[in-house]
């Protein structure tokens, strides 16, 4: 099939290159030349694990290009996806401003039947809005809109696109159903669930899903608060809790805070929804407010038991929102970082893929080539995003060249007793705090976890 994609951001890329890798032929549009340039000269704007070898593989095998011409990519295409940003605008709603500025420059070059999918994620009833701008620019064009959420996660995109959980298609037209079962029938007949709703329903089961994901984590990382404070073993909790069928394990894990493109920005929008149709989402507002708690009290955190921060230096291990990717959009480190240098400290930090983005936004930070050249000196060594190289850090090799053996682990990447026998007081996420050395949980360490809006 002949395909379209609009946008070559982090979703049109993955889209447009993945939609190609199951045999269509796919033309990827921006308006931005050097983006398009870049890509044409064998380069990629994001950074996506295997995404920039796919795309070489697709441009090889013709099945794959890109252009700055909507004019002429737009006529003979069976479906031509909307991938362009939706920011939240003042108020938390999503900005729809890329969305209708899309549709006006397409318009007028939309020729045969064309569905017109959205796959940026839009408010309920966007679909309506893009129907109701085509029929009145182009009342004459044979064209349906259509809602296909995505459901990519940064770092696993690729495979979430190629293994989807599900696919989700909004639509009441008969031909635009049809022309998006032929588009994923590759990925149906190795048994991926396709899920054919009304259009307003596909729309809502976007920010349904990443409320509900925003949930999930808010909530385990309130249970693993209490388990601190109880003397419990959250990853054990956590565990149990998703032994049952009707929980799940994943999405489970208690850490620094949710961040990225996505769960700030769609819970946000959700609650706007939520307000706009006098709705009250009580649930959904709860999980945002205590998340935005959560990152705003990360530095008191460290402060409780890293004690005065003034003229000290604390290690930021991990700048990105999450590993496998350099997004740093709604990063934990950019509250917590600012926050320790407000203290007084001086903070030494070192990120795999984020330090480029991360220089920009962190003024004052010394960026470091890495974890062991960032830890040195430092009286508080603190672990902020999963990146898997993490977890084989040599900890006596680190505990070597620190001040004070403090390591403040917040994606609980060790074994508490790894820790202690490398010399370091341990502290992580839903777990008692261990002083080095000494099996039980160490006074100064249990004592000051940060509560409420005071610390
Ligand atoms: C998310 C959704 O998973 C995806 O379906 C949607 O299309 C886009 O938003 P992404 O933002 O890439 O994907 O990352 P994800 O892996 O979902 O993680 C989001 C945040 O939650 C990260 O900050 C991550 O560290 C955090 N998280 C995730 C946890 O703290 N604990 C968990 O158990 C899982």
């Amino acid at each position: 099939m002949k395909i379209g994609v609009i946008g070559t951001g982090y979703v049109g890329l993955v889209t447009g290159t993945c939609l190609a890798e199951l045999g269509h032929e796919v033309i990827c549009v921006d308006a931005l030349p050097q983006k398009i340039d870049l890509l044409n000269d064998g380069g990629c704007p994001i950074y996506e694990p295997g995404l920039i070898e796919l795309i070489r593989k697709q441009r090889q095998a013709e099945r794959l290009s890109f252009s700055t011409d909507l004019a002429a990519m737009a006529p003979d295409r069976d479906a031509i996806f909307l991938a362009v940003g939706t920011p939240p605008g003042p108020d938390g709603e999503a900005d729809l401003g890329f969305v209708r500025a899309a549709v006006r420059d397409l318009a007028p070059h939309l020729a045969g039947f064309t569905a017109v999918v959205t796959k940026s994620t839009v408010p309920v009833g966007t679909g309506d809005q893009i129907d109701a701008m085509l029929a009145d620019l182009r009342p004459d064009a044979d064209v349906a809109v259509v809602s296909n959420p995505e459901f990519l996660r940064e770092g696993s995109a690729i495979g979430d696109f190629l293994k989807p959980d599900r696919i989700v298609v909004g639509t009441d037209d008969l031909r635009a159903r049809e022309t998006m079962q032929a588009l994923y029938a590759p990925l149906t007949d190795g048994g991926a669930p396709l899920l054919i709703t009304d259009r307003r329903t596909s729309e809502l089961i976007k920010y349904a899903a990443n409320a509900f994901l925003a949930v999930k984590i808010s909530y385990i990382n309130e249970i693993a608060d209490l388990c601190e404070e109880l003397g419990a073993d959250a990853a054990r909790v956590a565990e149990g809790m998703g032994l049952d069928a009707r929980i799940g394990a994943r999405f489970l894990e208690p850490g620094p805070g949710f961040g990225g493109s996505c769960f700030p920005k769609d819970t946000d929008a959700l609650l706007g929804t939520g307000r706009a149709a006098a709705v009250p989402l009580r649930v959904v507002t709860a999980a945002s407010e205590a998340n935005r708690e959560r990152k705003r009290l990360l530095a008191a955190r460290v402060a409780a038991v890293a004690g005065e921060l003034k003229g000290r230096t604390v290690a930021v291990l991990g700048l990105t929102f999450k590993a496998g990717t350099d997004d740093m959009r709604e990063a934990a480190s950019l509250e917590l970082i600012p926050e320790l240098q407000r203290r007084g400290a001086k903070v030494r930090a070192f990120d795999p893929k984020g330090m480029e983005a991360a220089r920009d936004l962190l003024p004052g930070v010394a960026f470091c080539r890495d974890a062991y050249d960032a830890a040195k000196s430092a009286s508080a060594v603190v672990i902020l995003t999963e990146w898997p190289n993490f977890r084989t850090l040599d900890l006596k090799r680190l505990g070597a060249v620190v001040e004070t053996p403090l390591l403040i682990d917040m994606r609980n990447l060790f074994h508490p007793e790894d820790a202690t026998r490398a010399g370091f007081d341990y502290v992580s996420i839903g777990r008692p705090a261990v002083a080095a050395r000494a099996p039980k949980p160490s006074r100064r360490l249990r004592a000051s976890r940060p509560t409420g809006a005071a610390a």
